[in-house]
């Protein structure tokens, strides 16, 4: 709902209020965002600044003044949330509101990129216009707000109305100020095989603190996706803020104190190594953040992202579906197969239950190893006798379905297509381009680039029967030809998927970039599943998994069953704590099954039977985190349906310790006055039990010992 109450303008979500204000000057000031307060008084607000920002011509300062969407150097000289370089070369702007829109019952949408959507849900967007007339540059401010959700999606359009073209060298999607107080921001870094550790570090006065990543993708390194919390913020307690980018480039969230300790936060599009000119007329877009506000600690703002990303983000028909469970050759095989060898493995699966066949890296050109033919999506023959449809067509007629690898944004400097395009490699011409695992990008800004990459993928689409893409990418961006050029890959990115994903709607796709690479909503809103993590080893995948629960529902995150001695990282652990781990996701294996011994297959079998009676859980459960396997020795987490009548709960003792006992595990979001059956063990518990006195689990006297229940109301 959007309420305009004279100059004050309020946007009210589930349970929270956010509201703005315009000056007598003009300006567009910041008031509140949090828990929900009713639309009576604003006095109490307004009160508290002078509406002239200062009493005389010579005392005008914003210095002290939150606002929606600052600038840099008109008396206020904090960070801005943009920068125009304007026809006189200096980047000095003052925007004042020119008029509001209210757009009632629609999700304004971003254009180009991917955004959230309205769907069945009850959505406004207010629209602000700003504009600075000595030099004719508008800005338009974009809020949408969900009835249902407490989120406030952001984005800003900048035009440039003048004569004469304009430079923009920032364009944040969010500026958000919040009062005095103490915070803590928690990010979320890493690197190949070891994403998504969850940091917290403590604001400090007059520091400049940036979560950021300039690798053209937006990254293992730091992934786009920050809370900002009150010091006493826990994970089911505590003030927080939540800041989502539904953008996969170069991306930065910066928060910084001023002088009076009120906090700046800005969220969007990294400002390092980017321009974008605007000819007389033009416009440039940013992403969308969205802001979630929560009183119940980290997971309340993850079960907000969880159902917010599920039904008004991720666009694919198989968000909300049953996925197949499935079998993948690559930790199995590598790049050592033929159609042969692929068929066993895929006939031992489908003894064991598995319903998805996916064949990875190595099926074209004469791809023997990671060194060539990137580019050449056209099926090797010594390998695949009968293409990629004679081996679809063998596995379909096992009772599977068939799925199929892509790293469709490259090109090896081996390949047909390099040596007949050389220069559609992304590269500057005085220096000799730099291959990262011997491979270059291809330049998607490029619409005959782009158009090729669409060609290609779907002309395998088209030729065979492939219900599954994983669609991969393994190396970030260098040799960029221009500052703002890593942005114009992202929009051709986003248009090579959005064509593709419409010609395939039934297609599953899973995102993927040397693992977790690339987790972040802009991929979701096509791909309604990622690959995590190169690094399957279980008890890695534990911290993975719970901090990339943050902010993305579990439904979204792959997960794979693979071999052990783990080849990551070489850790043995059971096939039981591999499963347990993985459960909590899409579900699948990753291994030479062929290996497995009747017992281990006997186990694969009821593995996948479990994992099939908790799917809703998976896509539809309010996710609760337990144990922290970032705090201490244990990983807990529970998902509950909406109803509360069937939960799941996964434990894990990660290093055993003598003479010790487990802690209780209090569970949560169950009906206190039912009783619950564990559907594994047979026991019955009663709800108020297992969540105030909480569950002694007795974990087996070993390292990595999981234990797992499924709950269900009696
Ligand atoms: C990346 C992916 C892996 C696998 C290989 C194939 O590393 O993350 O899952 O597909 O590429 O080369």
């Amino acid at each position: 709902m959007i309420i305009r109450n004279g100059k004050t303008t309020h946007l009210i979500g589930k349970s929270v209020s956010y509201i703005m204000h315009e000056s007598e000057t003009g300006e567009l000031l910041h008031f509140y965002f949090g828990r929900r307060i009713a639309d009576r008084d604003y006095s109490l607000m307004t009160g508290e600044w002078h509406e002239t920002l200062g009493s005389g011509a010579n005392e005008f300062s914003l210095e002290p003044y939150p606002q929606e969407y600052p600038a840099y150097g008109y008396t206020d000289m904090r960070s801005p949330a943009y920068q125009i370089v304007n026809r006189y070369g200096n980047t000095i702007s003052r925007m004042r509101v020119k008029e509001y829109i209210v757009h009632k019952n629609s999700a304004v949408q971003t254009e180009g990129m991917p955004c959230l959507f309205k769907g069945e849900n009850n959505a406004d967007t207010l629209e602000v216009v700003m504009y600075d007339d000595a030099i004719d540059m508008e800005i338009r401010l974009y809020y949408i707000v969900f009835e249902e959700y407490d989120i406030i999606a952001r984005h800003a359009v900048i035009l440039n109305r003048s004569t004469d073209a304009a430079k923009l060298y920032s364009a944040y999607s969010a500026n958000l100020e919040l009062p005095m107080g103490g915070y803590d921001m928690i990010y979320f870094t890493g690197a190949w095989a070891r994403e998504m550790n969850m940091q917290r570090t403590r604001i400090e006065p007059g520091m400049r603190y940036e979560a950021e990543n300039a690798r053209g993708i937006s990254g293992h390194h730091m992934n786009p996706f920050v809370m900002i919390a009150s010091r006493d913020a826990t994970e089911a307690s505590g003030e927080v803020y939540g800041l989502s980018l539904i953008y996969s480039g170069n991306h930065s969230t910066v928060a910084k104190t001023d002088q009076l300790g009120q906090l700046r936060v800005q969220q969007g599009i990294n400002p390092m190594q980017f321009a974008w000119t605007m000819m007389p007329g033009e416009s440039f877009t940013t992403p969308q953040s969205v802001l979630c506000f929560s009183s119940d600690g980290f997971g309340g703002i993850s079960r907000e992202y969880h159902k917010l990303y599920r039904n008004n983000l991720m666009r694919s028909r198989w968000t909300h579906r049953e996925r197949p469970i499935l079998i993948n050759n690559w930790e199995g095989t590598y790049f050592d197969f033929n159609e042969e060898k692929l068929l066993k493995i895929a006939k031992r699966a489908k003894e064991a239950g598995i319903e998805l066949f996916v064949l990875d890296d190595g099926w074209f050109g004469r791809r023997d190893g990671d060194n060539s033919s990137l580019g050449d999506w056209v099926p090797d023959e010594r390998k695949l006798p009968n293409g990629i449809k004679g081996l679809a067509e063998k596995i379909n007629a096992l009772g599977m379905k068939f799925g199929l690898w892509f790293e469709p944004e490259m090109v090896s400097p081996d390949s047909d297509l390099y040596r007949a395009h050389p220069d559609w490699a992304i590269h500057v011409p005085q220096r000799r381009g730099v291959t990262a695992r011997w491979q270059y990008l291809l330049d998607l800004s490029r619409d005959e680039v782009c158009e090729y990459v669409i060609e290609a993928v779907s002309d395998v689409l088209r030729t065979a029967n492939v219900e599954y893409v994983k669609w991969d990418m393994n190396r970030g961006m260098s040799d960029m030809p221009y500052p703002g050029y890593a942005h114009e890959y992202v929009l051709g990115y986003y248009r090579i998927m959005d064509a593709i994903t419409s010609a395939f709607p039934e297609v599953l796709f899973e995102g993927c970039c040397s693992g977790g690479g690339r987790f972040d909503p802009g991929v979701l809103a096509y791909m309604p599943q990622i690959w995590a993590s190169d690094n399957s080893d279980a008890v890695a995948r534990m911290k993975i998994q719970y901090s990339t629960s943050m902010c993305y529902p579990v439904s979204a995150i792959s997960t794979h069953v693979t071999a052990s001695p783990n080849h990551q990282n070489g850790r043995i652990t059971t096939l039981k704590t591999r499963a347990d781990t993985a459960y909590a996701g899409t579900f699948g294996y990753e291994l030479d099954i062929t290996h497995a011994t009747d017992e281990e297959m006997d186990e694969i079998r009821k593995q996948i039977a479990l994992r099939k009676q908790i799917d809703r859980l998976v896509h539809e459960g309010e996710l609760h985190r337990l144990a922290s396997p970032f705090e201490g020795e244990y990983c807990t987490w529970e998902l509950v349906s909406q109803d509360k009548k069937h939960a799941f709960v996964f434990t894990c003792k990660i290093l055993s310790v003598a003479s010790s006992r487990a802690p209780r595990i209090k569970l949560m979001g169950l009906d206190p006055d039912k009783r619950y059956i564990d559907k594994l063990s047979g026991r019955v518990y009663e709800g108020d039990l297992l969540m105030r006195r909480g569950l002694r689990v007795s974990y087996a006297q070993e390292d990595f010992a999981t234990e797992i229940l499924e709950l269900e109301q009696v």
